[in-house]
């Protein structure tokens, strides 16, 4: 028998409030141009992306963190100071130790909150959710922050046609917290190793301690490129076109609702394309709004689903307490989809 207290938590979670940042600089389709052999017209029906925003030097990956946190707080009416753990979803830190997390509770004014990151692609945020979900009926935190976050324009190479125009910088968050009634359902997730090389780092960080990097790729002023994000475009479109369909049917199966329920669709920003296809196959009636933020934010990988939540509250496209389908796919590859209320 053992000797070990149960831990005792919520009955259920919920999320109480979002927060997103986006970069001061937007950069349109143009910029792209003077880099790469393509035409607004091509990225936009291709991708649906019109503008982004790129981070300046002051917008770190931990700057737009907190500014996104603290207005998740403010809408969610929750100090800091009750915030028991910090979940930060991102590839674009760059120091490999320590947890950019710690020092964004810190900054957040958090009373020593348990802090990490969490590397998930683009399902990030839907990895950090389950997670907190986790963690407020378990009852190791009370309120926990979610945070998705990319400074993806230091990781794409501006000369690669495939990607340059993909990807863009913000942050977006969510605390996470107690509630009596269900309001984030079962979530469908996985990942899919054996696809792994279709989205990867061009070049291992690794590469670099030989100090031997002669053989790597060049740009036009012949310095040695930094590693970007490079893929295997048509594979993941037919992935996420044939593959994510079925993931969110599961998320929805699993919560009990049907897409006449639902009042909004959030997935995850990557193309236009694919957003309308996912509609298209899921059946979604007219009266589901539809979350198309990729046209002026761009493919912000984990930060992509708050960011997206925030602006469908923020302009009346959606409201507290509607029924929203997210779902999260990415490098890895990796899924992640569930049903939320939202805030
Ligand atoms: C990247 C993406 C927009 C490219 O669109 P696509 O329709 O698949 O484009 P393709 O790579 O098949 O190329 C089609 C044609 O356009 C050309 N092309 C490729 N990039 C181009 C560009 N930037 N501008 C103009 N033409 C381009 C190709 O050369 C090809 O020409 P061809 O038909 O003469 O051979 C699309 O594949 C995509 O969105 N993939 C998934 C992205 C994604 O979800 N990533 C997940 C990260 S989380």
């Amino acid at each position: 028998m053992s000797k070990i207290k149960p831990s005792k938590g919520a009955p259920y979670a919920r999320i109480l409030g979002v927060g997103g940042y986006r970069p001061t600089r937007v950069v349109p389709n143009e910029v792209i141009l003077e880099k790469i052999d393509s035409s607004d017209e091509w990225i936009r029906s291709r991708s649906g992306i019109e503008t982004r925003h790129w981070a300046g030097p002051e917008e770190t990956v931990a700057a737009m963190s907190v500014e996104a946190s603290g207005k998740a707080l403010a809408d969610a009416g929750i100090d800091a100071s009750r915030i028991g753990a910090v979940v930060v979803s991102t590839v674009s830190h760059f120091s490999q130790t320590p947890a950019i997390a710690t020092e964004i509770a810190d900054k957040l004014g958090t009373d020593k909150a348990a802090a990490f990151d969490i590397s998930a692609g683009c399902a990030g945020f839907g990895y950090g959710l389950t997670l907190a979900k986790g963690m407020i009926v378990e009852g190791s935190a009370e309120y926990v922050l979610v945070i998705g976050v990319e400074r993806l324009s230091d990781l794409t190479d501006l000369e690669d046609r495939a990607t340059a125009f993909l990807f863009g910088d913000g942050a977006g968050a969510v605390v996470v917290g107690p509630s009596q009634e269900p309001a984030i359902g079962p979530t469908v997730w996985g990942s899919e190793g054996d696809k792994a090389e279709t989205i990867k780092q061009t070049v291992s960080w690794d590469r670099f301690r030989s100090g031997d990097v002669s053989d790597l790729p060049v740009d036009s002023e012949g310095k040695v490129k930094f590693p970007a994000i490079t893929q295997e475009g048509q594979a993941v479109f037919r992935w996420a076109v044939f593959e994510m369909a079925k993931v969110a049917q599961q998320a929805l199966d699993a919560a009990g609702i049907s897409p006449d329920d639902l009042d909004v669709f959030i997935p995850h920003q990557a193309n236009v394309r694919i957003i309308d296809s996912m509609v298209k196959t899921l059946k979604l009636p007219e009266h589901v709004t539809v979350a198309r933020d990729i046209r002026t934010t761009g493919n912000t990988s984990a930060a992509s689903i708050p960011l997206a939540m925030e602006r469908l509250l923020a302009t009346g496209d959606a409201k507290s307490g509607d029924t929203a389908l997210v779902i999260g796919f990415g490098a890895g590859l990796v899924y992640a989809a569930t049903v939320v209320t939202l805030p």
